[in-house]
């Protein structure tokens, strides 16, 4: 019979109740996961600010331009293109072993004014998107490293369209001037500017709209009958820690890998208080952030290898994030770090859920 006193004694030596948010982590998410961890930068921020380098070098092998790479950055008018910021981001990801993905070649909220107001004919505004796609592919596909003996562009891919399948979207210059079929047209000249880099498209909501997901791919269906290339889909996943459910992001991820795309997690944050209820990350909505960030890198781990394209966080600290603005709330806190490059919980669910 076991003595009684151990069985007291025993239930003396209680864990200690876990109440930081924090934590120090003993392996980098690169050296985890077994797909390339990505996150969004500036050139602006890779001149500039040291500590964000010295924890992007730690933990990330992939980049992507939040802003510096998309239309309004580079196309600064007709036939005239400031490839500056993104051949900075290049130059640094080639000295630093990093992969570019180039974010994004057409999206409607990111149309330089004069293009807007563009007024020459329909015939002359395509010929502007055509050249400007061709020479922004080829540009940037020009930096080259040596990767197991083989040479290969900085720059593995482009989300060639973003969130054509909004309303903003087909109201926007691109489908109205270059006609219904424009997604598959800025596909056709991403190609011929490059045979090799992967063409993307991207997307949000895929993970919790399964009529949206339905729809992109339907246009997948369409390109393979019409031999448009097309090598993969970004979902954004900017979701909450409550919705959509794993179960629903399983769900719409299980009949994309139904095709013969690579999947890119290309804008992972996660909001903790969209009902503003939190004046600080408690303990609780921070365990569970982080045991939503371990689900979310659990369930890509599983998919397919030859799938996995990575996935991109769309932030490093807390403070820095979009979702701030776009919520007009502060008081939120969807990313990896704390305002003071803290790792928070959600970094190591994340991690765990990467090994
Ligand atoms: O650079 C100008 C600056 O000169 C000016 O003074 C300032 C005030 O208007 O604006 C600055 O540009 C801002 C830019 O971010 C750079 O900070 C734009 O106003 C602002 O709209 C832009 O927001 C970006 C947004 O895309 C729109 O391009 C966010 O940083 C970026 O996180 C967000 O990312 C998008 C993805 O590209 C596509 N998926 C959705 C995601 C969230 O909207």
């Amino acid at each position: 019979m076991t003595n009684c006193s151990d069985e007291d004694s025993d239930s003396d030596v209680r864990e200690p109740i876990e109440t930081q948010l924090t934590y120090q982590p003993l392996v980098s998410l690169k050296e985890l996961a077994s797909f390339p961890v990505g996150m969004i930068v500036s050139a602006q921020k890779l001149a500039t600010n040291t500590q964000f380098k010295a924890y992007l070098n730690n933990d990330f092998n992939s980049v992507t331009a939040e802003n510096d790479m998309k239309m309004r950055s580079i196309f600064i008018g007709p036939n005239n293109y400031d490839f500056s910021k993104g051949d900075a981001i290049i130059s640094y990801a080639k000295q630093n072993g990093f992969r570019v993905f180039g974010h994004a070649l057409i999206w409607h909220s990111s149309i330089p004014d004069w293009l807007v107001n563009f007024t020459g004919t329909d015939m002359a505004f395509e010929e502007l998107i055509e050249t400007y796609i061709k020479e922004t592919v080829a540009h940037f596909s020009q930096e080259k490293i040596i990767l197991n003996g083989q040479e290969i562009s900085v720059v593995a891919g482009w989300d060639v369209v973003n969130e054509a399948f909004t309303d903003a979207a087909q109201n926007a210059v691109f489908r109205m001037r270059l006609g219904d079929d424009y997604v598959a047209k800025c596909f056709h000249w991403a190609r011929e500017a490059d045979p090799h880099v992967k063409l993307f498209y991207n997307d949000y909501n895929l993970e919790s709209q399964s009529s949206k997901m339905v729809e992109v791919i339907g246009m997948l269906d369409d390109f393979t009958t019409r031999n448009i290339p097309i090598d993969g889909i970004g979902m954004q996943m900017h979701i909450d820690y409550i919705s959509p459910s794993i179960q629903t992001i399983q769900s719409n991820l299980n009949a994309l890998l139904q095709k013969d795309v690579l999947i890119h997690f290309s804008e992972l944050d996660m909001t903790v208080n969209k009902t503003g209820l939190l004046s600080e990350l408690t303990f609780l909505r921070a365990k569970s952030q982080e045991d939503k960030y371990r689900a979310v890198a659990e369930l890509y781990s599983e998919i397919p290898e030859n799938k996995r394209f990575g996935i991109t966080l769309w932030g490093m600290r807390d403070v820095e994030s979009w979702l701030l603005n776009f919520h007009g709330n502060i008081n939120e806190y969807p990313l990896l770090f704390d305002a003071s490059y803290n790792f928070k919980l959600a970094h190591r669910g994340f991690s765990e859920g990467l090994n």
